[in-house]
């Protein structure tokens, strides 16, 4: 055994597989997916082959040849991050077929009843894979390392649709020749019938094909009853179909098109056909992710402001870092994020210009400094490159790999100049692409490209040293300096005048309030609220930098709007600090018993992703 990443079974001594045909059968009274998966490897292989696998039954394994069985074993017991070790023996074989069905508690799916949706009417369901979820759709060599082209068939209830990150290129009837070559006649080894459920009346199907190799994290579909509005020569805006929803979404991302015009003069041509933008209901636990041709959205980006963009702009900016060249193993994360982080904060600057930009750095650089706090007793993930065995990189998700990881280029940058370091990006991105790269292959082309750039600046201090390097920075700008020093008057004090604010938007109140001491007297915080009314704000960013603040200060007169606060929203970046912010520290009974109370009625409501962070939240400190 060879591991190439600490959280795949995948070993580097077998064949990588190249392509994976999915048929897919959504039923959703049982919350479960019945499927075929035939996977193409590299070249022929004699002998074990490894694949992840977590929450699936697999019913068969076959030669698609000639539909004989081969020998398989699954780990007995489930390993709490990896998941199950799927072994299958092969004799000369360069694929295989495996017969499959998911089951209710598979991690990267979120299956919603109608009651749960905007419409009311009917289910939906949706993916989050990264970064250790696909193995719970399909079993695979889940590493990054091992990038897929792929087709799907979804067969689901003809009143429903299906979208993909992938080519749409069919919607029609079903038949049971989709399933030939995958079952045999009688088709009953998932101890039913599927070929027959499979034509079933009131049955359709969609396929799709993803012909560029991705890693298995970016593998996605969302299916319920959607919409769409035409947005940009390249972008449609789906969600579910409701016009509000939709109207509303499409003036906020009206601008995309403008962005990816921006986002190619900076980093290449845009390789992935399509830009369209799924808005997914309120429970999807990020801010964005980035899906190839079809980013997925948190609804709460939509503020009617168009501040939306700036989470397009990273999702966008993925498309080139992170899609095109991707981390290698998650121990290498910050090459995704790092990169896109800046590639955002170009794209930002160029839209919306330079003092939101630098915004955007100040909120990073309070968030990173936060980080380095939380991880006092755990430095190893203050590096950007971290040894990752036995961590499970949903509960150490943190601000390090974006921000630390935008320090380390903007310092490139600073160090030989904006032109220089352009031509450097364009170079990088064009050279890597379709790669799956480590840190390593980083450092060595920036100092075969840049010759000397080790004497100027401490690589391996910005890469496996811990903490803040010295020579990361502060933005530069008088509006960040100017809203630092507001918050700064607010510990002795002084409370901004309605002059000073009256053109704040959300990033300004967001700065504003994480630069606040933590320490502040509950009435302070009541007097802010009582002249600013930011408990009520409709951006999120804002009300929950509010409300930890609140938290933080023990005053009581806010968790009803925590509460609330918690059972609308599933994004990860405002249940982690609500929860925490709850739970930590001595004596907080009271707070304890909320946090505990409100998980237990809203915790159906959350993805499983989010259910399994908060779940280790409350383990920690409850
Ligand atoms: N790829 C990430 C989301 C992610 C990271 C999912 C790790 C699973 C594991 C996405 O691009 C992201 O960073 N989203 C941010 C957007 C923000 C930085 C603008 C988010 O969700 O908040
Ligand atoms: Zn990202």
């Amino acid at each position: 055994m060879a591991p190439i990443d600490p959280h795949s079974f995948t070993d580097s001594t077998h064949p990588l597989t190249t392509h994976i045909a999915l048929t897919l059968y959504f039923h959703f009274p049982s919350s479960t997916i019945h499927a075929t998966a035939l996977l193409t490897l590299q070249n022929p292989c004699t002998g074990p082959l490894s694949l992840d696998t977590r929450s699936l039954v697999i019913h068969k394994i076959l030669d698609p040849e000639t539909l004989t069985p081969l020998p398989f074993t699954l780990s007995s017991s489930e390993h709490p991050i990896n998941g199950r070790h799927l072994t299958v023996s092969l004799n000369n074989h360069s694929s295989i077929l495996i017969l499959y069905s998911t089951s209710p508690s598979s991690s990267a799916l979120q299956w919603l009843s109608p009651p749960q949706t905007f419409k009311k009417i009917h289910p939906f369901v949706y993916t989050q894979c990264q970064s250790v979820h696909a193995r719970s759709v399909f079993p695979c060599q889940d590493t990054p390392a091992a990038r897929v082209c792929y087709s799907a068939k979804l067969n689901v209830p003809r009143q429903l649709s299906a979208v993909m990150s992938a080519r749409h290129c069919g919607h029609r009837d079903p038949v049971g020749s989709d399933l030939d070559g995958v079952l045999t006649k009688e088709a009953t080894e998932f101890g039913f019938d599927l070929k027959s459920l499979w034509c079933e009346e009131g049955r359709v199907v969609e396929e799709f094909v993803m012909e560029q190799p991705i890693p298995p994290y970016l593998f996605a579909f969302a299916v319920g009853e959607l919409g769409f509005r035409e947005v940009g020569p390249r972008t449609r805006v789906y969600s579910e179909a409701v016009d509000g929803v939709l109207d509303a979404a499409a003036r906020e991302f009206a601008g995309t098109e403008e962005m990816m015009r921006q986002a190619e003069g900076l980093f290449g041509e845009y390789d992935w056909e399509r830009f369209d933008l799924l808005v997914l209901p309120p429970s999807f636990p990020y801010g964005g992710m980035e899906n190839p041709r079809m980013v997925f959205l948190t609804p709460t980006v939509i503020k009617g402001d168009a501040s939306g963009a700036q989470v397009v702009a990273h999702e966008l900016a993925h498309s080139w870092t992170g899609n095109l060249i991707t981390n290698k193993n998650n121990e290498h994360f910050w090459l995704n994020e790092g990169f896109t982080t800046y590639a955002e904060r170009r794209i930002v600057e160029v839209v919306q210009g330079e003092d939101i930009a630098a915004l955007n750095v100040g909120i990073g650089w309070r968030g990173l400094n936060e980080e380095m706090e939380r991880f006092k007793d755990n430095m190893e993930f203050t590096k950007l490159k971290n040894n990752q065995e036995g961590v499970d990189p949903d509960d150490m998700y943190s601000q390090v790999p974006y921000e630390k990881g935008f320090q380390f280029l903007w310092r490139i940058e600073r160090q030989i100049g904006r032109p220089a370091f352009d031509e450097f990006l364009k170079k990088y991105i064009a050279t890597f692409k379709f790669k799956s790269i480590d840190t390593e292959t980083f450092l060595d082309f920036l100092k075969a490209n840049i010759p000397g750039i080790e004497k100027e600046i401490d690589l391996q201090q910005w890469t496996e040293g811990t903490g803040i390097p010295p020579d990361a920075q502060e933005p530069v700008s008088n509006l960040y300096t100017k809203i630092m020093s507001l918050a700064n008057d607010f510990k002795l004090g002084r409370m901004p005048r309605e002059d000073e604010v009256c053109d704040w938007k959300g990033q300004e109140w967001e700065l504003y309030l994480e630069n606040l001491s933590k320490a502040v007297e509950a009435s302070q915080v009541i007097a802010l609220d009582a002249r600013y009314r930011l408990s009520e704000s409709k951006d999120y960013e804002v009300k929950v930098a509010f409300l930890q603040l609140a938290i933080s200060s023990r005053c009581r007169d806010y968790y009803g709007e925590v509460e609330k606060t918690l059972k609308e929203v599933g994004r990860m970046k405002y249940l982690r600090p609500l929860y925490s912010g709850l739970v930590q520290g001595a004596g907080k009974d009271e707070e304890k018993i909320l946090a505990k109370r409100v998980f237990a009625e809203a915790r159906e409501c959350y993805h499983p992703i989010a259910q399994g962070v908060v779940e280790a939240i409350l383990a920690k400190h409850v």
